[in-house]
């Protein structure tokens, strides 16, 4: 079983990475801000309470998060492995994800983090604003917001795992297939 870390600032390319990459290694994506999308889109409560915290840019309580990376977990006992994109995002998520790996006898192989300077981001967001239907991306404040919660509380995720020698930098400007490359080019020495 193969789990992957896909790490970075908003905008950094993850999501457009995760798709070419889950195609490529026959993973299972897991995107909590996709998942999170969903309820919103479904207005669930939970769904209706998350929107509140993520149109200002801040993170949903982890025990959210936690819970619906349990579940899809649990939902996907076939799977050859795990993309996480977008999570963990703080050190009590690594933490728990490395719990409930463990419970599944398997573990995170290697941490993928996408360096990308903050105006590039700010840049690729309110771009992709302009058509994405996207609340938190359609305002500079919040987007520069996001980019301070990411800083102030998900930079130590990559100190978490550094511990363990587990991560390593790609440089996330370029074209998307000359970065898709080099992930694959860290991927690669994982497969057995
Ligand atoms: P989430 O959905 O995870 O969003 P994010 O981390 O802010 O990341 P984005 O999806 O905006 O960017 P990305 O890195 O995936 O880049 P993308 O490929 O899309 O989280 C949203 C919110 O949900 C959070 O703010 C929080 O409130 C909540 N949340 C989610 N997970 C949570 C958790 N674990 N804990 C607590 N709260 C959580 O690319 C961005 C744009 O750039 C696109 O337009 C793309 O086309 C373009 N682009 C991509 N690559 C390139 C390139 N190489 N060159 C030029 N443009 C590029």
């Amino acid at each position: 079983m193969l789990n992957i870390i896909l790490f970075g600032p908003p905008g950094s390319g993850k999501g457009t990475q995760s798709e070419r990459l889950i195609t490529q290694y026959g993973l299972k994506h897991l995107s909590t801000g996709d998942i999170l999308r969903s309820e919103i889109a479904a207005q669930t409560p939970l769904g209706i309470e998350a929107k509140a915290i993520m149109d200002k840019g801040h993170l949903v309580p982890d025990e959210v998060v936690i819970g619906m990376i349990s579940s899809a977990l649990d939902a996907n006992p076939n799977a050859n492995g795990f993309l996480f994109d977008g999570f963990p995002r703080t050190e009590a998520q690594s933490e728990a994800l490395d719990g409930l790996l463990e419970l599944k006898n398997t573990e995170i192989a290697v941490v993928l983090s996408l360096e990308v300077g903050e105006e590039e981001l700010v840049k690729r967001l309110l771009n992709r604003g302009l058509t994405s239907g996207r609340s938190d991306d359609n305002n500079e404040e919040v987007i520069r917001a996001r980019i301070v919660e990411y800083h102030k509380k998900t930079t130590v995720v990559a100190d978490y795992y550094k511990q363990f020698e587990k991560v390593r930098s790609i440089k996330g400007e370029g074209s998307v297939d000359e970065i898709f490359q080099a992930l694959c080019k860290e991927i690669d020495p994982y497969i057995s």
